[in-house]
């Protein structure tokens, strides 16, 4: 299921400002290998809500190669930190390449290895948490949020619509984690929480206590 129609995906795509090239590039790469990044529609998203607080840490669970950790770096600039958790070892070189060569790689930190573990030892606070990670343990990445986002952060979750996967009668386990983070956040005292339906639904959750 296209979560927004064609004609209207592929306009706010054409009205974007020209990105900067090494993202030019790491989504050239992307859409070439199938990989499922977020795009540069969701990633001026981040950047814009990445500046509207002035964020100087990040931390994303699940980054594949890097893309949507290189919007942050370049969104925050000087004096900001994004680190990085990826599964892959292969993943995370590319990762560190595209940094290197973009003179950001002192503002990005690559951590290999589960993603929740990596997380629980990460001392906080951040400003802003990113869960991309497999999708029947986004419920535990809440857990993540509440001790290491600061009041007045963004929790902000990938694939909250799941490509209309949460309107199946029966979701599989996937979507599951998914309907029940979901669950999770509209219930939530202390944070405040809309899902914008830009490419596969990005949930946004400001931490207000
Ligand atoms: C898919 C897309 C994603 O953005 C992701 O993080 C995981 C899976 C998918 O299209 O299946
Ligand atoms: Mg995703």
């Amino acid at each position: 299921m296209d979560i927004v129609a064609p004609a209207i995906d592929e306009y706010l795509t054409r009205i974007l400002p020209e990105e900067h090239p090494i993202l030019r590039e790491m989504g050239e790469f992307g859409r070439a290998r199938g990989f499922p990044i977020i795009d540069a529609q969701s990633g001026r998203l981040l950047h814009v809500l990445a500046r509207s607080i002035n964020a100087k840490r990040v931390l994303e669970l699940g980054s594949g190669f890097g893309y949507s950790a290189m919007w942050f770096a370049l969104a925050m600039g000087e004096g900001g930190l994004v680190a990085m958790t990826e599964g892959a070892q292969e993943n995370s070189d590319r990762a560190r390449d595209y940094f290197n060569r973009a003179g950001m790689a002192g503002h990005a930190e690559f951590n290999v290895g589960d993603a929740l573990a990596i997380a629980s030892k990460k001392v906080g606070p951040f400003d802003i948490i990113l869960c991309d990670i497999d999708k029947g343990q986004y419920p535990a990445a809440l857990t993540v949020a509440r001790e290491k986002l600061r009041i007045g952060g963004y929790f902000i979750c990938d694939n909250m619509l799941f490509h209309g996967r949460v309107l199946e009668r029966n979701p599989d386990v996937a979507t599951q984690g998914v309907l029940e983070l979901t669950r999770l956040l509209s219930t939530a005292k202390d944070f405040i929480t809309t899902i914008v339906p830009v490419r596969d639904g990005l949930s946004l959750s400001l931490r207000i206590s």
